[in-house]
């Protein structure tokens, strides 16, 4: 009984808690320290993913815009550049991946 229990919970760790694995969109994100601006869920100095995916949501163009946006520097709407990821094009889609998953 106890075995299945743990079991089960596990189960639903790993069904829940994506984000708690890293995988290259995390470590990207880590590496550049994007969380001094950002959280998945909460305003900090920029707006949460969650929220950022919500913008997105159902937007056919989302992926490459946000992948423009982060491997340029866009544009913010204070009129400053926005943090310029210098990453394989291959590791920032995974990154803009994990910021459109957010919820
Ligand atoms: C110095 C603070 C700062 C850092 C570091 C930072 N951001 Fe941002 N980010 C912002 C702000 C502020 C905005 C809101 C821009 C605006 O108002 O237009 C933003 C917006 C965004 C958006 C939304 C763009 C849109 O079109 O709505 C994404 C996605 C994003 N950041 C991802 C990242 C990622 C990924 C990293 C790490 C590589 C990162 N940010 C690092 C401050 C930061």
């Amino acid at each position: 009984m106890r075995v299945s229990l743990s079991l089960a919970a596990a189960t639903i760790a790993l069904a829940l808690g994506s984000n708690a694995f890293a995988g290259p969109g995390e470590d990207l994100a880590a590496a550049q320290k994007c969380s001094k601006c950002h959280t998945a869920t909460t305003t900090k100095k920029g707006p949460s993913w969650a929220s950022v995916a919500d913008k997105y949501k159902g937007k056919a163009d989302a992926s490459d815009k946000l992948f423009t946006y982060l491997k340029t520097g866009g544009k913010m709407s204070d009129g400053d550049d926005h943090k310029k990821v210098e990453a394989a094009d291959a590791d920032i889609k995974a990154l803009v991946a994990v910021v459109l998953a957010s919820k």
